[in-house]
């Protein structure tokens, strides 16, 4: 293991008894929720203490590398450039005004300008990927276009305008009614989309991801994003890039728009932007998409949005991916990563194996039967590995490491990796061909 990325263990003796697993598991079936106890039960019950860099510890001295985090932490945890100018503005002024001008939001949303496709000029923070969500959708109104298109198997968060866009039955079946006026096509269809946008009257609003991360990363065909993008500029709709998941380096390149040239009306950006330390999301539009905003500045608020901490370590992690050229390390880890892994995969699981994809660092490793990829999950953490589940489909298994990874680091995931594969290949009993995902 990487000796710089160390996180300490726990003191001498464990840190006291509020933090044993036992009282934990009862604090969370009776204070949090029942499901999430069981959930850390089935996962072995461990205790988090410590994270950094690529890894975290647990109470009882257990290291686990992280290559989950919901995609959240490109630049691994507590980067020094990060906590640095976090710690900065803890000390200095961590929550604004909002009367006086504060000049981290404004730095903020000028090195996240720098970074994102030419055009996109105008910036609203928010403080998770649905709040972006929910602010795109209301924006696309203030032009006109309230019919709202997303994709099949798409996912975009759960507050209730965002859910409606998600396409999963079981999150969206308890909370009806949604928003009217939804609509979701084929992903890497833009022919379908194209239709559709055509009996809409200009009033489209498209959302949709670059690669589809909590559908088990799914990549369109080549071109499909220009495609989109030109659909929506014959049929007059509002094009919103959701890179929530996929932005600032996850894929190999900044934006996943950036692979296609398209400029969207606006992009979502969260996740990584937190720099793994204060939540954050962003909208950042053209100037003509954000216009309303500007001529009423409380016409679309909430407290915390750019709120000094965030922006801080906002600009932290722009920053870190810029000095570190991680963006790169993202393309080329990403690469080695999903042919060893892959070849890992199939070599124990072999036609069970459906498809092993992946651009950048967001990895699926798709099973043909459901329960593989849950199973799988359980034997990394087990042999000190964390990994994804995948929202929107039961069959694939998600990785997404951080940048940061050393060699050190690398050989112990494809070991880990190469264990659990074998010993939950050797339990595998096929059962039927698979079935339909994302049920
Ligand atoms: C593409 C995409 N959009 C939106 C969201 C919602 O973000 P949050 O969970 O921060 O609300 C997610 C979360 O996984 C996502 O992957």
């Amino acid at each position: 293991m990487s000796v710089t990325s160390a996180p300490s263990a726990p003191p001498a003796g464990g840190p006291g008894p509020a933090y044993e697993r036992g009282t934990l598991g009862k604090l969370y079936r009776t204070r949090l929720s029942k499901g999430r106890a069981v959930l850390g039960e089935m996962f072995g019950g461990h205790v988090e203490w410590e994270s950094k860099g690529a890894w975290v510890t647990t109470t009882e001295g257990k290291r686990v590398l992280n290559c989950g985090g919901y995609g959240v932490l490109l630049l691994g945890a507590r980067h020094p450039t990060v906590v640095r100018l976090v710690e900065e503005q803890l000390h200095r002024n961590p929550v604004a005004t909002r009367v006086l001008l504060e000049p981290q939001a404004a730095l903020a949303a000028d090195a996240l300008v720098e970074v994102v496709p030419p055009g996109l000029e105008r910036v609203h923070f928010a403080s998770s990927g649905a709040e972006a969500v929910e602010t795109v959708i209301k924006m696309a109104r203030t032009k006109g276009k309230d019919q709202l298109v997303a994709m099949h198997a798409g996912y975009h968060g759960k507050s209730m305008g965002a859910l409606s866009l998600t396409d999963k039955e079981v999150f969206q079946a308890p909370f009806r009614p949604l928003l009217p006026d939804v609509r979701h096509v084929p992903f890497g269809d833009a022919g379908a989309l194209d239709r559709l946008l055509a009996t809409l009257a200009g009033r489209g609003c498209v959302v949709v991801e670059p690669v589809q991360g909590e559908a088990g990363v799914i990549l369109p065909p080549d071109g499909y994003l220009r495609a989109v993008a030109e659909a929506c500029r014959r049929h007059g709709a509002f094009f919103v890039l959701d890179e929530v998941q996929t932005g600032l380096g996850r894929l190999g390149t900044w934006f996943g728009a950036d692979r296609e040239g398209v400029t969207p009306d606006a992009l979502l950006v969260g996740k990584g932007l937190s720099g793994g330390v204060v939540p954050v999301s962003a909208v950042v539009a053209t100037p003509s998409a954000f216009s309303v905003f500007d001529r009423d500045p409380y016409l679309h608020t909430s407290t915390f949005s750019g709120v000094p901490l965030a922006m801080a370590a906002a600009r932290g992690a722009i920053t870190a991916i810029k000095d570190e050229g991680l963006v790169e390390r993202s393309r080329e880890l990403g690469a080695e990563l999903l042919t060893t892994l892959g070849d890992t995969a199939r070599e124990h699981f072999g036609e069970a194996v459906r498809e092993v994809r992946g651009r950048g660092l967001l990895l699926g490793f798709e099973f043909a039967e459901p329960g593989i990829a849950g199973d799988l999950l359980i034997e990394l953490v087990a042999r000190g590995v964390i990994a994804n589940h995948s929202l929107n489909s039961h069959l694939t298994l998600r990785l997404t490491p951080p940048a940061i990874l050393d060699r050190s680091d690398v050989a112990f995931l494809y070991e880990a990796f190469d264990g659990a594969c074998r010993a939950q290949a050797s339990r595998y009993v096929p059962t039927s061909k698979g079935g339909p995902d994302h049920a």
